[in-house]
């Protein structure tokens, strides 16, 4: 079985992959196996540039087909932000609580329209010699409630509520989240590309 690489170290973020994609006759596996795999650099200023510089920096260094995920949380109102910061957007990477305690203070005097945000997910795949073979962008609308509800989920998803179940993804079951987030669009497009080129 040809082994995939998701080349991300953010454990929740994982799981939904290996949800999304688990029944793939694929020898499907994380960064575990790879503990001196490179650190890659999150320096574009955008999702599928960064998702783009993960797939292509790993897939050569482990010799593997990586795929690499960039995803983030985008307000209009605050003119895209926090964007690709979304994991350091308080100061420290991957703080949830404080992430959420600045969007909360950002967004204080934000009303109606104002409080709409998406999630943004971007999966590059790249071959073992680091060419890409795909990229593509999936998004989930929803609006930024005043406090956090729920426990589920990471990052953001306390305080986002999608509209079409009056719940925040923190409230919803984990199964919603995995059929209709940013993430399982972008990787509904993956899998045709995923089922071509590696499984034949
Ligand atoms: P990345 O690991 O550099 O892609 O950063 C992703 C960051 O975006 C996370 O740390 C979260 O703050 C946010 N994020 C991305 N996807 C989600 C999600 O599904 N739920 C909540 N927050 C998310």
């Amino acid at each position: 079985m040809i082994r995939l690489v998701l080349g991300s170290r953010n454990k929740k973020k994982l799981k939904e992959m290996l949800a999304l994609l688990g029944d793939l006759p694929l020898d499907l596996t994380d960064l575990t196996p790879y503990p001196d795999a490179p650190e890659v650099e999150e320096t574009a200023d955008t999702f599928i540039g960064n998702a783009t510089l993960k797939a292509r920096q790993l897939a050569p260094a482990l010799n593997a087909w990586v795929i690499g995920e960039d995803s983030g949380l985008c307000v209009p109102a605050l003119g895209g932000a926090p964007g690709v910061y979304s994991a350091r957007y308080a100061g420290t990477h991957g703080d949830d609580q404080a992430n959420n305690d600045k969007l909360l203070r950002e967004m204080a005097a934000l009303t109606g329209d104002a409080r709409a945000a998406y999630y943004v997910s971007t999966a590059v795949l790249a071959d073992p010699a680091g060419t890409v073979v795909a990229s593509v962008e999936g998004r989930c609308h929803g609006v930024i409630v005043g406090a956090r509800r729920g426990t589920g989920g990471f990052g953001y998803d306390p305080l986002f509520l999608v509209p079409e179940y009056g719940q925040t993804f923190g409230e919803l079951p984990p199964d919603v989240k995995r059929q209709m987030s940013h993430r399982a669009r972008a990787f509904e497009q993956l899998r045709p590309v995923v089922e071509r080129e590696m499984v034949g």
